[in-house]
């Protein structure tokens, strides 16, 4: 399963799953997403139509993956939104909510509404896309030049990536393996955007 499977580095591993014999699941927020997924690959393909920044997409995912599976052995929560300001007296709250919802509670809600599938798996594993700029160490090592990266992107990935530690550490028992990665900087339409 794939959240943000309809273009991006989410579209590219979607293809790459397919390829390689896999049966996928992108989820995807547009109808027309979801149409064009469904022209583009064969039946292994099985879009799931919901918004993860919404709680009802728990309950979405559950009854749209749960009529095609009983198990699932990755989840990469790859979904995300790039920020638009970087200074203190710019930045709304709005903006700082809207990317925290996406990139941590994003995954939250994609992770309760999996947990039951992963858990069937042989060996399941998490996967988030996090990023260099989440990083507490390199922020304060001064590795990102000032005013150049915005406040909400950053923060959301902080939080992403301590999220992944939790998790990590919480389902180490079943085991399934949680890791947070960072992918480079990519010509994606977020990434092509100067202030992720
Ligand atoms: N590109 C880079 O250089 C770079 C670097 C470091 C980390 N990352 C991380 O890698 C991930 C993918 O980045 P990308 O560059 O491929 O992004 P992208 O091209 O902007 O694609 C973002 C994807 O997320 C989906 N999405 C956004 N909000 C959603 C929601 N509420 N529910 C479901 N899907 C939603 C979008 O769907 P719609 O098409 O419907 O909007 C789209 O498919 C992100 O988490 C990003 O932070 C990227």
């Amino acid at each position: 399963m794939i959240t943000g499977g309809n273009r991006g580095v989410g579209l590219e591993l979607v293809r790459v799953f397919h390829e390689n014999g896999h049966t996928v699941f992108p989820v995807v927020k547009r109808k027309e997403s979801l149409v064009s997924l469904n022209e583009m690959f064969t039946d292994r393909c099985h879009p799931v139509l919901t918004d993860i920044s919404k709680d009802e997409g728990i309950a979405e995912i559950t009854s749209q993956f749960s009529f095609y599976a009983n198990h699932l052995d990755i989840v990469i929560n790859n979904a995300g939104i790039p920020g638009q300001t970087y200074e203190i007296e710019k930045v709304s709250t709005q903006e700082l909510m809207d990317l925290y919802n996406i990139h941590c509670l994003g995954v939250v809600r994609t992770v309760q509404a999996t947990l039951t599938y992963l858990r069937k798996s042989s060996n399941p594993r998490i996967i988030n896309l996090s990023s260099r700029l989440g990083s507490l160490s390199k922020m304060s090592s001064g590795e990102f030049a000032k005013g150049k990266f915005s406040y909400s992107y950053r923060i959301a990935k902080a939080a992403q990536n301590m999220l992944t530690l939790c998790l990590n550490q919480e389902l180490e028992d079943i085991p399934i393996s949680v890791t947070a990665i960072h992918p480079g900087k990519l010509q994606t339409s977020s990434g092509a955007y100067v202030l992720i």
